[in-house]
C-alpha cells in the first residue's frame, strides 16, 4: 500500500476536547448523574483516626437519626463480600485492603464505615457523628526507623566490591527521595448503579478494565455484568490505574440501599484513600578512575510500603543497569512495610526516584574530578545495553546532550560551585539525564466509515490529560484521509474494544499503532472497492497507487483520477465500511527506552534559603513526536511537577499516630504560577521504528525523570551546598 500522506499527524493541533472542557461541558465521574425515578444518592466515607489496631466500638445512632440518612455501612453490619482473586494493573503479593469485612484497622484513614444519605450535606454531617472506639496498638510508619520485610530484589553485574576497592576514586552518598502525592486536580470520584446483578460505574480511571475486573472478584460476579464509563479524566499521573478500596464502598452503598450511589473522596482522603509515590532511602556507591570512567555502582535502596501488600518497582532498578557504561554493578532492594495505605506508580515511576541519587551522583563525581558533568556522561555513554546485552533500537542521547549544551548556553557556564551571584541572590546551573521504558501493550479499536464521509474510532483507552483523544483523532485522520473535523475518537467504556492500561507513556505507542492498524484497514477496503468498480474513476487502477486525501481516493501520481468515499460508498449503496484494528508488539531484539537532557538555572536567596527555578530546557528523545503541542503540554507540565518534587512536594506524617499533617493544597506544597517560569522543550528528530508502527517511544514518563536532580545539581553549584534529601527546603539551604 502507498503511504498516506500525512498532514494531521506533526501539525500542533490543540486539544479537540478543549472547547468542552473550558466550557464545563466535559462530564466527570461526579458530574454523572444518573436516569431514573431517584436520581442519585451521596456516599460519605468515615475513615480511622488511628494508624494500627482494632475497633472496638461503633455507634451509629446519632448519624442514623439524621434526616435523609439511608444507612451506615460498616465491619459489623456489612454482609461478607467474595473477595475472589484479582491480580490487578499492579499484581501486588499481599492482600489487598476487604472494606468493612473486619475490625482491623491498618493505616491511618483507612474506611471503617460509609454514611449513605439523600443529600451530600446529610451525608457528611452524618459522617462526622459516627462514634467509634479503637484498641489502639503501636504503629511505625516511619521508614528511617523500621527494618526491611521480606527478601530484597538483587541484581548482580561483576563484582562491585572488589572494583571499588581498586578504584581511583570512591564516593558513597545517601539519598531520601520524598513521599509525593499525584494531587491530580480531579478528586477520585464514582458513580455505581446496580440494575439487578449488573453493575454500571462512572468512574474516574485510567483504564476502565481495572475496576471492572476488581469489582467482579469483590463481588463475585462476572466481568461482563460490569460495565465501567470514564470519558474525562482531570489528571491522575498514575493513581487511577489501580481500582482503590472506595469503589467497593460506593458499589456496596449502592446495592445495601437499592439507590445509584455518587461517592467523591475529599482531598483530605486522597492522602490515604488512593496510593502515592513512596518514599525511599538510596544509598550510592560508586568507584571511578581520574578520568570518570565508572568501574563499579552499587544501589542500596529501601523503599516503603504497607503491610498487607509489598509494592515494589522495577523503573527504580533500571537506570542504575542500563544508563551509563559500568562493569560492575550491585543493587540491594529492600522493602519497608509500615502502618501505611500501599504506594502506587506516580509519573515516571521508579526512574523519577532513582534518576534522583544517580544524577546527583554523577554531579558530586564531576565536581570531585574537575570534569564537565556532560563530558562526565559522554564519557560514560554505553555502546549497548549492558543490562541486557541488546543493542539499543534508539538512543539519541548524545545528540540530546549536544542540542541541550547548545541552547541553554551551558558552555557559558563557570564551574564553580558560588561562582555566579545577581544582587543577593546565587545562581546556579545543572543537568541530569532522563530515561524511561519504551513499554507497548495489545489492544483493539473499531473503526466506522459512514457514508456521509465521517468516521468513528472507539477504544477503551483513557485519557488522564496526554491528548489522548487529540493524538487519536491525528493518527486516524491521517490513515482515513480524513481531515480531523470528520473523525472522532471515543474512549472509555468496557463496551468498546479493549485497549491496554493507560499508564506508562505506552498509550501513543500501542493504541496509536491499533487505531492506525482499524484505519489502513478501512481504507483499503474503500480502495480495493474503488479500483474493482468498473464505475470507478479508480476501476482497475493498481491498489497500492491509490492514496486518500481530505476524504477522497485519487491515484498518488494523477490526483485528478479519484473519487470521494461518499461517492464510492452511495454508488455501492453501502452505509460504512468496518474494521477492527489490532497490533501486538513482536519480541523485541533491541532495549528500548526513551531519553532526555534536562537543564536547569536557579537563583538561591542568599539570606533567606529560597530557591528560584528561572529557566528549564529539557531535550528529548522519544521517537517521533505525533502532537508537537500535546507534546510540549507533557513536558512543560512534567517540568512543574518535577520542581514540586525537587523543592515543594514532601507528604508529612506524624509518626506518633500514623497521620498525615499536610492532607491538603495548602499545606502539601506544589508549584504555582509565581515558581514556573521559562520552561522549554525540544525533541531531537527521528522515528524508532523498531518500537511499533507508528516509531515513537513514549513521553510522558520521560519527561519528569531528569526534572529533581537537574534543580538539584543547580542548586549545589548555586550554593555550594549539596542536599541529598528532597525537597530541597529553604532550612535545608541555611
Ligand atoms: Mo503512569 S505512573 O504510568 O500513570
Amino acid at each position: 500500500m502507498s503511504p498516506q500522506p500525512q498532514a494531521a499527524v506533526g501539525a500542533p493541533l490543540s486539544r479537540v476536547d478543549g472547547r468542552l472542557k473550558v466550557t464545563g461541558r466535559a462530564k466527570y465521574a461526579a458530574d454523572h448523574k444518573p436516569d431514573g425515578p431517584d436520581g442519585v444518592v451521596h456516599a460519605v466515607v468515615v475513615d480511622s483516626g488511628i494508624a494500627r489496631g482494632r475497633i472496638t466500638g461503633i455507634d451509629t445512632g446519632a448519624a442514623e437519626a439524621e434526616p435523609g440518612v439511608l444507612k451506615v455501612i460498616h465491619h459489623r453490619n456489612a454482609p461478607t463480600l467474595p473477595y475472589g482473586p484479582n491480580p490487578g494493573s499492579l499484581n501486588l503479593p499481599g492482600q489487598r485492603l476487604r472494606v468493612f469485612q473486619d475490625d482491623q484497622v491498618h493505616f491511618h484513614g483507612q474506611p471503617v464505615a460509609v454514611v449513605v444519605a439523600t443529600t451530600l450535606e446529610a451525608a457528611q454531617h452524618a459522617a462526622s457523628l459516627v462514634k467509634l472506639d479503637y484498641a489502639v496498638e503501636p504503629s511505625e510508619t516511619d521508614l528511617a526507623e523500621a527494618p526491611a520485610t521480606g527478601d530484597p530484589v538483587t541484581y548482580t553485574r561483576g563484582d562491585a566490591e572488589a572494583a571499588l576497592q581498586s578504584a581511583d576514586v570512591r564516593l558513597e552518598m545517601t539519598y531520601r527521595p520524598a513521599r509525593n502525592h499525584h494531587n491530580a486536580m480531579e478528586l477520585h470520584a464514582t458513580v455505581a448503579q446496580w440494575d439487578g446483578d449488573r453493575l454500571t460505574l462512572w468512574d474516574k480511571t485510567q483504564w476502565v478494565q481495572s475496576p471492572r475486573a476488581e469489582l467482579a472478584a469483590n463481588f463475585g460476579i462476572p466481568a461482563a455484568n460490569i460495565r465501567v464509563v470514564s470519558p474525562f479524566v482531570g489528571g491522575a499521573f498514575g493513581n487511577a490505574a489501580r481500582a482503590w478500596p472506595h469503589l467497593t464502598v460506593a458499589a456496596l452503598a449502592a446495592r445495601e440501599t437499592g439507590h445509584p450511589v455518587k461517592l467523591v473522596l475529599t482531598r483530605r482522603q486522597l492522602y490515604s484513600g488512593v496510593g502515592y509515590r513512596p518514599a525511599y532511602e538510596y544509598k550510592v556507591r560508586l568507584g571511578s578512575d581520574r578520568r570518570g570512567q565508572l568501574s563499579a555502582m552499587t544501589h542500596e535502596l529501601r523503599g516503603e510500603t504497607s503491610r498487607y501488600e509489598r509494592f515494589s518497582e522495577r523503573g527504580v532498578l533500571a537506570p542504575g543497569q542500563m544508563l551509563y557504561t559500568t562493569p560492575h554493578v550491585s543493587q540491594t532492594y529492600r522493602t519497608v512495610a509500615l502502618d501505611v495505605n500501599t504506594p502506587t506508580p506516580m509519573r515516571g515511576p521508579g526512574y523519577s526516584t532513582a534518576a534522583f541519587p544517580i544524577e546527583s551522583a554523577m554531579d558530586e563525581l564531576a565536581h570531585e574530578l574537575g570534569i564537565d558533568p556532560i563530558e562526565l556522561r559522554r564519557r560514560n555513554e554505553p555502546e549497548n545495553d549492558q543490562a541486557s546485552g541488546r543493542p539499543f533500537s534508539t538512543r539519541r542521547l548524545r545528540e540530546c546532550y549536544t542540542v541541550g549544551a547548545r541552547e541553554f548556553g551551558w558552555s557559558r557556564r563557570d564551574p564553580r560551585p558560588r561562582s555566579t551571584r545577581d544582587g543577593d541572590r546565587l545562581i546556579g546551573t545543572g543537568m541530569a539525564t532522563a530515561v524511561y521504558d519504551t513499554l507497548r501493550a495489545p489492544g483493539q479499536a473499531g473503526v466506522r466509515l459512514d457514508a456521509d464521509g465521517t468516521a468513528v474510532i472507539e477504544s477503551s483507552t483513557s485519557d488522564m490529560g496526554p491528548g489522548t483523544y487529540t493524538s487519536m483523532t491525528q493518527v486516524a485522520a491521517d490513515a482515513l484521509g480524513l481531515t480531523v473535523r470528520n473523525v472522532t475518537f471515543r474512549l472509555g467504556d468496557t463496551n468498546m474494544p479493549t485497549a491496554p492500561l493507560h499508564g506508562g507513556s505506552l498509550t501513543m505507542a500501542s493504541v496509536g499503532s491499533i487505531v492506525q492498524d482499524g484505519c489502513d484497514k478501512v481504507r483499503q477496503q474503500a480502495i480495493r472497492l474503488a479500483v474493482e468498480d468498473e464505475d470507478s474513476p479508480l476501476s482497475g487502477a493498481d491498489p497500492d497507487t491509490v492514496v486518500v486525501r481530505g476524504g477522497r481516493l485519487h491515484l498518488k501520481d494523477d490526483p485528478a483520477r479519484g473519487e470521494t468515499y461518499r461517492r464510492l460508498l452511495a454508488r455501492n449503496d453501502l452505509t460504512r465500511l468496518e474494521a477492527m484494528g489490532s497490533w501486538t508488539p513482536g519480541q523485541s531484539r533491541s532495549s528500548m527506552y526513551a531519553y532526555g537532557a534536562v537543564f536547569a538555572e536557579v537563583a538561591v536567596d542568599a539570606r533567606l534559603g529560597l530557591v528560584r527555578v528561572r529557566r528549564m530546557l529539557g531535550v528529548f528523545d522519544a521517537g517521533r513526536i505525533i502532537s508537537p503541542k500535546l507534546a510540549d503540554s507533557q513536558a512543560i507540565g512534567a517540568m512543574v511537577g518535577g520542581i514540586g518534587m525537587a523543592l515543594l512536594e514532601h507528604t508529612v506524617t506524624d509518626h506518633r499516630d500514623g497521620r498525615i499533617v499536610n492532607a491538603n493544597l495548602a499545606d502539601y506544597l506544589v508549584p504555582v504560577n509565581a515558581d514556573v517560569t521559562g520552561l522549554k522543550a525540544i525533541y531531537v528528530e527521528g522515528r524508532d521504528d523498531e518500537a511499533d508502527p507508528l516509531g515513537v517511544k513514549g513521553l510522558g514518563e520521560v519527561v519528569v525523570v531528569g526534572v529533581a536532580p537537574a534543580i538539584a545539581n543547580a542548586v549545589f553549584h548555586a550554593t555550594g551546598r549539596r542536599v541529598r534529601d528532597l525537597p530541597i527546603t529553604a532550612e535545608s539551604l541555611l
